[in-house]
């Protein structure tokens, strides 16, 4: 796709869509276009509270969870307004966790949000794909993390089909993943044909955070994993899916194995924060499975991880060197 040049949905026959709810996100005008002042204001804002709390961009939060919200503004521990509102100020920053202890240590290191993803059956359930994973397993990992007291937002993954039987088992899903699990939001896999429902789940309280480009939950279905956005009309398909998604009141995006070029361009195009995994440096943030980068994995890392050090090397020295202690009667000591 040349430069410069505008992903549109023209041609694809999607009409356009009724005009947002009351309960949508802040449209186009909020902090995108020459409102360079009002961008100076937040920025000023933004950078005062970074002082107390020491986490860039995050709203008066210390790493100490025992302490007491300052600001008179929130009601609510970290709302998903303070992440769409870092669009165009700074990268935002989202990795997986799935119990309390990874939970506890993602948190502590920024973080703007936790995703209790599905990618907990193949991290750490040992199923080949994300499909077994059922809404049961989620609501437990949700729990988990959530007993850490973690100082972001938590978002739970709603598992393979959930989605699709109706909107009332999509809502009651979405409920037991807030009310019992805990949830401060949820994730949804597909775009425009679930863009309907999404838009009555945001109309009932439910943040939603979309999910386009590769959806692992269809692996079965398109044979494997691929890059998407190659071919100018899966790139228009992709810009839909962007544009209904926000219209249905997204608060956030996440674009995997968008082709670079395309992803940097619906950042540009829509108002929600297009959070990339494997999409290039051009999305409004990035997501990665906790477990990858600090290589600590059973099977194949995507090739876009970075490995920030090497789990598995680390934790099989230290085993390897408590039995050998223990055969050569060096441990216990005494
Ligand atoms: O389940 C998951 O971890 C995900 C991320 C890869 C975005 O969906």
């Amino acid at each position: 796709m040349p430069d410069g040049e505008k992903i549109t949905s023209e041609g694809d026959g999607m009409k356009p869509r009724k005009s947002a709810s009351r309960f949508k996100q802040p449209r186009r005008s909020s902090f995108r276009g020459n409102d360079s002042k009002k961008k100076n204001q937040v920025k000023a804002k933004i950078k005062n509270e970074e002082s107390e709390c020491g986490i860039p961009g995050l709203k008066t939060f210390s790493s100490d969870s025992s302490k007491k919200v300052k600001s008179d503004l929130l009601s609510v521990k970290c709302s998903v307004s303070d992440i769409s509102k870092q669009k165009g100020l700074r990268p935002i920053v989202g990795l997986t966790a799935y119990d309390a202890i990874m939970s506890r240590a993602v948190s502590n290191s920024g973080v703007d949000f936790i995703l209790v993803g599905d990618s907990v059956g193949t991290t750490l359930l040992g199923h080949a794909t994300t499909i077994p994973v059922r809404l049961d397993d989620i609501v437990r990992h949700t729990q988990a993390v959530q007993r850490s007291n973690p100082n972001c937002l938590v978002v739970a993954d709603l598992p393979f089909g959930e989605a699709s039987y109706s909107f009332d088992r999509l809502l009651e899903s979405c409920c037991r993943l807030m009310q019992e699990g805990g949830a401060d939001a949820i994730k949804v896999e597909g775009g425009k044909d679930l863009a309907d429902d999404i838009e009555k789940l945001v109309a009932t309280g439910v943040p939603v955070l979309g999910h386009i480009g590769l959806l692992p939950q269809t692996v079965k279905a398109i044979g494997g994993y691929r890059k998407y956005g190659t071919e100018r009309e899966e790139a228009e398909s992709l810009y839909t899916d962007a544009i209904t998604l926000e219209e249905a009141g997204c608060f956030a995006i996440v674009g995997e194995m968008i082709e670079s070029k395309v992803a940097t361009k619906l950042a540009e195009q829509i108002l929600p924060p297009l959070i990339g995994i494997g999409s290039g440096s051009g999305c409004d943030g990035q997501i990665l499975v906790t477990t990858d980068l600090l290589g600590w994995s059973n099977g194949a890392i995507p090739s876009f991880v970075k490995p920030y050090c090497d789990l598995n090397g680390m934790i099989s020295k230290a085993l390897h060197g408590f039995v050998e202690d223990v055969r050569k009667k060096k441990f216990p000591s005494t």
